[in-house]
């Protein structure tokens, strides 16, 4: 390569249209997914403390949003569910009258062409806050299977469009994939909650859907932060036991991770950008420490020059905002 004074990269950043003809990552509507929390009841829109902007929602607002979303670009939402009562077996998960299995039909009756997509684990839904069932203190990787089998059975029976695993039980996608395929669901794809971490930036979201583990904490079964080898076997695992996506999560603690799996797999990788990440851009940008707008945007540039075809986002709502208004 000719080196300077014949070279000079700066020509190409002269102006914005240049720019944006050279832009190597453009994010857009359509690669983001938004996270919805849906509890019982009526005319219930409760703001969650640390993620400012995302609400609790009966299915009344539900709807609602999801009309808004729809109309700014957002094609596709991931949902969790507040329940009524929680039990040791997570009862509701997989209870037909439970509050995602209506919330799916609602958001199909009212805005057919979004693409829903479910949480698979039992968390939130379990009294002692843990992803699976217990034996003692310790957490039946086995026995957690069959209840995960049949959440993901209920969910796609009430019309769940992508079923997406995160309890991180080892063979929770073939266990999925058999009970999909045996109800004659061979259509339902699996985004799996591949690598996911045992991370401090999830604890917005324990506030949000009520599940922070009772005792104890979820590091016998999510990953440890430190490793990287390990999370390329999960996402191995995972393909081979019948994954459609996999994903890495958090995204941005983790783009190394995230980078290493778009180079070795094939399969379209998903990032989920968690609820701390939001909390902490929210808190800065409310201070006005930040440019909100602005590091939201370079933040999930980010993610997808990473790698990822797909980013899980409570901010999806409000970038799809500017972008559409972009456009006008
Ligand atoms: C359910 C689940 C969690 C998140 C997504 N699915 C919580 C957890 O594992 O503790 C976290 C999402 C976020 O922080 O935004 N297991």
């Amino acid at each position: 390569m000719a080196r300077f004074p014949t070279t000079r990269l700066r020509r190409l950043r002269q102006n914005p249209a240049l720019r944006r003809m050279v832009e190597e990552t453009r994010i857009s509507a359509s690669d983001l997914i938004y996270p919805l929390f849906v509890t019982h009841g009526r005319d219930t829109r409760s703001e969650i403390p640390p993620m400012p902007g995302i609400y609790q929602l009966s299915l009344d607002h539900l709807i609602h949003e999801v009309g808004e979303a729809a109309q700014l670009g957002i094609e596709s939402v991931l949902l969790f569910g507040i329940p009524a009562h929680k039990d040791a077996r997570g009862s509701e998960a997989y209870d037909p009258g439970g509050i995602v299995q209506e919330a799916i039909g609602v958001i199909n009756q009212a805005a057919p062409e979004m693409t829903v997509i479910t949480d698979v684990c039992l968390c939130e839904f379990t009294d002692h806050g843990h992803c699976g069932v217990l034996d003692g203190q310790r957490i039946d990787n086995d026995a957690t299977l069959e209840l995960l089998a049949e959440m993901a059975v209920r969910q796609a029976r009430a019309g769940a469009d992508m079923v997406a695993p995160s309890a991180m039980m080892d063979g929770q996608v073939s266990a999925i994939r058999g009970a999909l395929d045996e109800a004659g669901m061979v259509e339902v794809p699996i985004m799996a909650y591949s690598a996911k971490y045992a991370s401090g930036f999830y604890g917005p979201f324990r506030v949000a859907a009520k599940s922070a583990p009772q005792f104890g904490d979820r590091a016998g079964y999510q990953m440890d932060p430190p490793n990287i080898r390990e999370a390329m076997r999960e996402i191995a695992l995972d393909i081979e036991e019948g994954a459609d996506m996999v994903m890495v999560k958090p995204a941005l603690a983790y783009l190394d991770v995230l980078s290493a799996a778009r180079g070795r797999f094939d399969a379209p990788v998903a990032a989920y950008n968690v609820s701390g990440e939001y909390s902490m851009v929210k808190a800065a940008a409310e201070n006005e420490w930040i440019d909100g707008r602005r590091i939201t945007m370079e933040i999930l540039t980010s993610i997808k020059r990473a790698g990822a075809d797909a980013i899980l986002s409570y901010h999806a709502k409000e970038v799809a905002g500017w972008l559409a208004a972009e456009r006008r």
